[in-house]
C-alpha cells in the first residue's frame, strides 16, 4: 500500500430514498491524519453521506475504497471492525455503567481462577487512566457512572475508546451541537490530537468558525453533490458560504446573462 493512497475514497456514490435523490454522485477522499469538515445547508446530504461511510446506510450506486480496497459495509458493526466509527455524544455509551466498564464493553480483561473468568478491575482501570491521560482528558473519577458525566466528557470517552482500540477513521455528526463554549474548545483540541495520531477525521458542523479552526480541508455538500473541496488554508468563510448557498453559481449565471 503506497503512502499517498487515501485512507478512504468515494467514487460516484449516490443514495436515493424513493424519489428523493439525497446523494447524486459524491467523489471525495480522506487521508490518514487529516481532518475534513463537511459543510452544507440543511438537507444537503451530509448525514446521509456519513451514514453510508459508517455502514448505517447502503449506497444506491458508487464505489467506496478503504485502505486501497473496495469495501461494502452491510452494517455499522462491519464498518467498526474495519476501524470506521461514528462517535455520537452519548448514544453508544451505557449510562448506568462506569467509565471503565464503558471503555472495555465486550473486551474486558479477565483471568481464570479455578476455571472461572474474573474481571481484572485494577488492570482495566490503569489502562483507561493511561488512555485518558495520553489524550489530556480529565474525568473526576473513572468509577463514576456515565449518566453523571457531561456531554463533552462522554464524547471524550468515546473518542479515547475509539483511538485505544485501533480506530482508523472517525466520523462526527455535529458533535458540539449541545456543548458549551469551553467543552467545544476542548472537543476541537481533541479532534486535532486524534488526527495527529494518524487517524482520519470527518466532522459535520454548521459553524463556520469550528470548521476553520479544526479542519485541514473543507468539503461543501450542496443538493447531494460536492460543491467544493478546498484546503482550509486556501479559502475563506465568504467563499465557503457562497458554495453552501450556490451564490457563486447564480452570480456566474447572472454574469453570463443567465436567468439564475
Ligand atoms: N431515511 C430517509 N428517508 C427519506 N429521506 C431521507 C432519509 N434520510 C434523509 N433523507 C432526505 O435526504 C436528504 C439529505 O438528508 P441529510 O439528513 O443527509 O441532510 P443533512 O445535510 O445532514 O442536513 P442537516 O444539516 O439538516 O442535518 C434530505 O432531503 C432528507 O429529507
Ligand atoms: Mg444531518
Amino acid at each position: 500500500m503506497s503512502e499517498e493512497q487515501p485512507l478512504l475514497k468515494l467514487e460516484g456514490v449516490t443514495k436515493n430514498f424513493g424519489a428523493i435523490q439525497a446523494l447524486r454522485g459524491i467523489d471525495m477522499h480522506i487521508s490518514r491524519g487529516e481532518v475534513v469538515a463537511l459543510l452544507g445547508d440543511n438537507g444537503a446530504g451530509k448525514s446521509t453521506l456519513v451514514k453510508i461511510i459508517s455502514g448505517g446506510l447502503q449506497p444506491s450506486s458508487g464505489k467506496m475504497s478503504f485502505e486501497g480496497q473496495e469495501r461494502h459495509f452491510a452494517s455499522p458493526s462491519e464498518a467498526k471492525a474495519a476501524g470506521i466509527e461514528t462517535v455520537y455524544q452519548d448514544l453508544s455509551l451505557c449510562t448506568n455503567a462506569d467509565v471503565v466498564a464503558n471503555f472495555f464493553m465486550g473486551r474486558e480483561i479477565t483471568r481464570r481462577v479455578l476455571g472461572v473468568p474474573i474481571l481484572q478491575e485494577r488492570e482495566m482501570e490503569e489502562v483507561v487512566a493511561k488512555a485518558m491521560a495520553d489524550a489530556g482528558t480529565r474525568i473526576p473519577s473513572l468509577r463514576t457512572n456515565v449518566e453523571h458525566l457531561s456531554g463533552g466528557q462522554r464524547q471524550a470517552i468515546e473518542l479515547n475508546r475509539f483511538v485505544h482500540w485501533g480506530g482508523k477513521l472517525v466520523l462526527l455528526d455535529e458533535p458540539f451541537a449541545a456543548l458549551g463554549v469551553e467543552q467545544t474548545r476542548r472537543g476541537l483540541e481533541m479532534i486535532r490530537r486524534v488526527a495527529d495520531r494518524g487517524i482520519g477525521v470527518v466532522v459535520i458542523t454548521h459553524i463556520m468558525a469550528q470548521a476553520f479552526q479544526v479542519a485541514d480541508r473543507i468539503v461543501v455538500i450542496r443538493q447531494g453533490t460536492v460543491a467544493g473541496d478546498l484546503k482550509t488554508s486556501e479559502t475563506n468563510p465568504d467563499q465557503v458560504i457562497d458554495l453552501i448557498t450556490g451564490a457563486t453559481l447564480s452570480r456566474a449565471g447572472k454574469d453570463r446573462g443567465g436567468s439564475n
